[in-house]
C-alpha cells in the first residue's frame, strides 16, 4: 500500500467520523428544540389561587412552588414518601415543603431538575 493509499484512506475514515457526528448531533438536537419551545410556552401560562385549588387530591395534584406551577399528578407514584406526605400539599402554596424535607434541607438539585418536567405555567 502507497503512502498516498494510506493517507486516502485516513482522509476518507475522518470525514466518515465528522459526518457521524454531524448526523448524532442533529439527531440528538431535534427534541431538545422541541422542549424548550415547549417550556416556554408552559411558562408563559399564568393561573389563579383558585384554579389551582381546584387540583388538590391524588386524582390530579398540581402544586405552587417558587411562583411555578406544576402538575404532579403522575409524579406521584415515584415520589420516595408515603402518599400522604405528597398529597397534603395538592392544590396549594408548596414551597415550604418544597424548601424543607423535614430535616430542615431543601430537595436536591436532582430532584429539582425533574421537578421542571412537570411545571405548567406560573401563578398569578
Ligand atoms: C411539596 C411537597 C413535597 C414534600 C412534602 C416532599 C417531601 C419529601 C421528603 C420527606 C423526602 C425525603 C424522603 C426520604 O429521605 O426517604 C423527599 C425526597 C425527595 N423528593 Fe420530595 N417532597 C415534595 C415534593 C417533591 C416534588 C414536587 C418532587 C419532584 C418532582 C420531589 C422529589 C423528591 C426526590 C427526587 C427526593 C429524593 C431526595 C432528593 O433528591 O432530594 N419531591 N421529599
Amino acid at each position: 500500500m502507497t503512502s498516498s493509499r494510506i493517507a486516502y484512506t485516513a482522509f476518507v475514515a475522518f470525514v466518515s467520523v465528522v459526518l457521524t457526528l454531524i448526523v448524532v448531533y442533529l439527531i440528538q438536537g431535534s427534541p431538545e428544540q422541541v422542549t424548550m419551545a415547549d417550556k416556554a410556552s408552559s411558562d408563559s401560562t399564568v393561573y389563579t389561587i383558585d384554579q389551582v385549588a381546584e387540583h388538590n387530591d391524588a386524582s390530579s395534584c398540581w402544586k405552587i412552588i417558587e411562583g411555578g406551577v406544576y402538575d404532579l399528578t403522575t409524579y406521584l407514584p415515584d415520589h420516595p414518601t408515603d402518599e400522604e406526605t405528597f398529597t397534603r400539599w395538592c392544590g396549594r402554596e408548596a414551597t415550604p415543603a418544597w424548601q424543607d424535607k423535614g430535616n430542615g434541607r431543601s430537595h436536591s438539585p436532582r430532584a429539582a431538575a425533574r421537578l421542571e418536567n412537570y411545571r405548567i405555567g406560573v401563578i398569578d
